[in-house]
């Protein structure tokens, strides 16, 4: 393998004959000494404004991996390497597993079931690294890449190329295989300011910028078109984060992590989603395709479920109006909606149009005063990791019920007192001595995605030196995020990035807390993949998984192969654990292409970062 350096190089002094090569190796180890050299400099700058406990050893370090590197580099050049895994075929550019509908419909699942995530089923597994397709190529930095991406990074047939798309689905096409989406300088292509400010003039708001004073922090977009409507709100501070079934081609998913964007793939066709009861303020719907009314309304039983006392329920469809329309004029009765959404206890706030919005009753009692079929569910409803859907209304004797008003902007003691005794268990002390952890190893990291001690190519000819971490870093993935730290940490930094806050099966379910502090996340078993498309992280985090993935009993190479798929291109890994699972997963880094190195705390633990970065490997 060539390093990234001198293809750099060849691509300045041209096509490279053989006779070159010396000197090329030479000029190279120069640059690198240069720019080694600067590097320190900036590397001081982060050191001496970090408080000098754990991390005084840094710039030590640093040095370290710089030679690691150098050497590294050298044994690569030779013949002796472990053979490195080989790159899956152009079909699975695009390969999302666990979502294979002929596998799933063979097995016998049907009414929609076929659709839904089966990785019980999976014997598609192979060894191999999911590639970009030929057109590839880097997403544009936030937040231009948000309104506008490449359109060969995405998989759209040519019909949903051609169409301009309902309001949620709305895209345009730009020159040079760009295409564009909403943009700030009075381009409002898809209305979704509109859109949002009549939202929250239904809800009795000013303004659409009102939304987090009136208890609106987290929104649960079902269905998101292509999350216009989320970055709307995402720029009022409010976290919105969009749930969509897989698709293989045109998916809302993949397009909205594209633009930097909070997604996850899931449905509610037959199971829970893995999110906790009680979370979101506001669930929203506009066109998603789902029938709300069918299956004796076990798809708004999910919702009643997921939203938090007094949330809204807010549904854009022209459906809905036809049939509200048609049964209140008709027969003065009621539509089957209105009929269900009485039973829990939801109350009809506002219609105008094809959008109507519901508010979740905020007093527990309503349910024993209320007539109705659909009953409390019993005993506790902490693991939802794709449990059947459950024809009950759950959280109401939880400590977590909080109406949504009267909730304080951030977590305080005291609060968190009342989450400790709820079903999960959190020690305050503990929690604040967390976000104070995180603060300070926030800034080491960051300053350890540094290209230097990796390859070049960030710093591309004639660029002004970057800061860290030089490449677009806007989706980051805490694999095991306990108390959502990370996330905490890079917000108070004022980073522009989303977190995906991943608790794993079998950890303390820390998840109800993450959903309170404001943060998106989900449950997930890490013996299994996740439900993402590739090239959709740029950061992947995970703090002691790789010793609890050994425990689960399940295969370290396949984590690793499935971070490599949802990595995009020069995208980072940052593993910490114990020295015996961090030089294990050193050496099947290597057999990936990664280029890795391992970085000694020098604390007197055992305790080791990995750092890695994944290359861009065309073919
Ligand atoms: C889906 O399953 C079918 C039948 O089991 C199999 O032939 C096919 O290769 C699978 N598709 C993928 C993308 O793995
Ligand atoms: C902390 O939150 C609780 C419950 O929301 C509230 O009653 C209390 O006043 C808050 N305390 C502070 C110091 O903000
Ligand atoms: C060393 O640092 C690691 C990670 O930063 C931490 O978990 C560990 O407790 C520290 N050990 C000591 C002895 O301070």
């Amino acid at each position: 393998m060539r390093s990234p350096l001198l293809n750099k190089l060849s691509l300045i002094f041209g096509p490279r004959p053989p006779l070159n090569w010396i000197l090329l190796c030479l000029v190279s180890v120069f640059v690198l000494i240069a720019l080694l050299g600067s590097s320190s400099t900036t590397f001081d700058l982060v050191t001496s404004s970090a408080k000098p406990d754990i991390y005084a050893n840094y710039r030590k370090l640093k040095e370290q991996a710089r030679n690691d590197y150098l050497e590294l580099k050298s044994i690569s050049l030779g013949a002796n390497r472990i053979k490195d895994v080989g790159l899956c075929g152009k079909e699975r550019e695009n390969y999302v597993p666990c979502y294979n509908v002929s596998a799933n419909l063979f097995a016998g699942f049907k009414d929609g079931e076929e659709f839904d995530r089966h990785c019980e089923l999976s014997q598609e597994y192979q060894d191999c690294l999911v590639r970009p397709p030929k057109e590839y190529k880097t997403p544009l930095t936030w937040p231009s890449g948000r309104d506008v991406i490449w359109s060969g990074n995405v998989k759209l047939t040519k019909d949903q190329f051609l169409s301009s798309g309902s309001m949620t689905k709305r895209l345009m096409l730009l020159e040079e295989n760009q295409i564009a989406f909403h943009s700030e300088d009075g381009l409002n292509v898809d209305g979704v300011n509109d859109y949002s400010h009549l939202i929250a003039e239904m809800i009795g708001l000013g303004s659409d910028s009102e939304f987090l004073q009136a208890g609106v922090r987290t929104v649960l977009d079902i269905g998101c078109g292509f999350g216009s409507f989320g970055a709307r709100l995402l720029s009022l501070k409010l976290m919105a984060l969009c749930v969509a079934a897989y698709e293989p081609s045109g998916s809302q998913v993949q397009l909205v992590l594209e633009r930097g964007l909070p997604a996850v793939i899931g449905s509610f066709i037959s199971k829970q989603l893995p999110l906790p009861s009680l979370s979101y303020d506001m669930v929203h719907c506009a066109k998603c395709g789902i029938i709300w009314n069918s299956k004796d309304g076990l798809f708004l039983i999910e919702i009643d479920r997921l939203l938090k006392p007094g949330g809204y329920f807010v549904l854009t469809s022209p459906t809905t109006q036809q049939q509200h329309s048609r049964t209140t004029s008709a027969n003065k009765g009621s539509s089957p909606l209105e009929e269900l959404t009485k039973k829990l206890c939801w109350s009809l706030l506002a219609q105008q149009d094809e959008t109507f919005i519901w508010q979740k009753t905020a007093d527990s009692q309503c349910y024993t005063s209320r007539q109705g079929e659909i009953p409390v569910c019993k005993g506790n409803d902490m693991q939802i990791y794709y449990q059947p859907l459950a024809p009950c209304i759950s959280g109401t004797t939880s400590q977590r019920w909080v109406p949504i008003h009267s909730k304080s902007d951030s977590l305080n003691s005291t609060e968190l007192e009342i989450n400790g005794k709820c079903s999960f268990w959190i020690q305050p002390d503990d929690f604040f001595e967390d976000s104070d952890f995180w603060k300070l190893a926030l800034r080491n990291y960051w300053s350890l995605l540094s290209p230097l001690i990796f390859s070049d190519h960030p710093k591309r000819p004639g660029d002004d030196d970057p800061l860290p971490p030089y490449n677009m870093v806007r989706n980051v993935m805490d694999m095991n995020a306990h108390y959502g730290g990370l996330s905490a940490a890079l917000m108070k930094e004022g980073k522009s990035v989303w977190v995906m806050n991943v608790v794993p099966l079998g950890m303390h379910n820390t998840l109800p807390l993450i959903h309170d502090r404001g943060f998106a996340g989900v449950l997930h078993n890490w013996c299994e993949p996740f439900p993402t498309y590739p090239r959709t992280y740029d950061l992947l985090h995970a703090n002691r998984l790789l010793s609890h993935i050994a425990s689960q009993r399940c295969s370290m190479f396949e984590l690793l192969l499935e971070m490599d798929r949802i990595l995009r291109p020069e995208g980072w890994v940052i593993l910490s654990d114990t020295l015996g699972p961090i030089e294990k997963a050193r050496a099947l880094a290597a057999q990936i292409r990664w280029e890795a190195r391992v970085i000694d705390l020098q604390n007197g633990s055992d305790q080791r970062l990995l750092v890695c970065q994944k290359p861009f490997v065309r073919k």
